[in-house]
């Protein structure tokens, strides 16, 4: 395992993408995307909270069947409440082929939802197979698989502080 980027490294992407988020919007509706993305939203929001930015938020959870050869059929695993005419921030751990975003985008529009912006830590641009616009990006990494900050291994890594990519 090797270390890709420290807690410190985190922490200050983690700030940098607040603002970011601030600058545009003090009251915002999150969308989590389970189980990656539950320890950098939870570091988000109170960055967010420190710029007074008031947060409410669902949770979704999705799962990919990838058949042979990545057709990526994207399902839904738990379920979120009415986002009828919410202007929805998807938050989410990593971009690799962009299926899963691509298909929550469209799923969220489809349910109605007034605007759907993403903001992600990471992005593995060169795994992209659909093109998705990410609006608030926290670091580009090589195609590498990586662990930490919420992001697994078949379950395991989660509770690491710092993120590592693992052969
Ligand atoms: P996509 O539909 O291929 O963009 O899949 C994105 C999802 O795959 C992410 O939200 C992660 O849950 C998972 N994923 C992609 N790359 C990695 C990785 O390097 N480590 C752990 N999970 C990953
Ligand atoms: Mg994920």
């Amino acid at each position: 395992m090797q270390t890709l980027f420290t807690q410190e490294q985190i922490q200050i992407k983690v700030q940098e993408l607040a603002k970011q988020i601030a600058a545009d919007s003090k009251n915002i509706f999150c969308l989590v995307v389970l189980k990656g993305a539950i320890v950098f939203f939870s570091d988000l929001i109170r960055e967010l909270s420190k710029l007074d930015v008031q947060v409410e938020f669902d949770i979704i959870q999705l799962s990919s069947y990838i058949k042979k050869e990545f057709s990526g059929e994207v399902k839904i695993k738990k379920d979120i409440e009415n986002i009828e005419n919410k202007d929805v921030l998807i938050v989410e751990d990593i971009v690799d082929t962009g299926h899963s975003l691509t298909f929550l985008k469209d799923y969220l529009l489809n349910k109605k939802a007034k605007s759907v912006r993403i903001c992600s830590l990471l992005s593995k641009p060169d795994r992209r197979e659909k093109q998705v616009e990410v609006d608030y990006l926290g670091f580009i990494i090589p195609n590498k698989f990586v662990v930490g900050y919420g992001i697994d291994y078949q379950e395991k890594h989660r509770e690491l502080p710092f993120i590592a990519t693992i052969d």
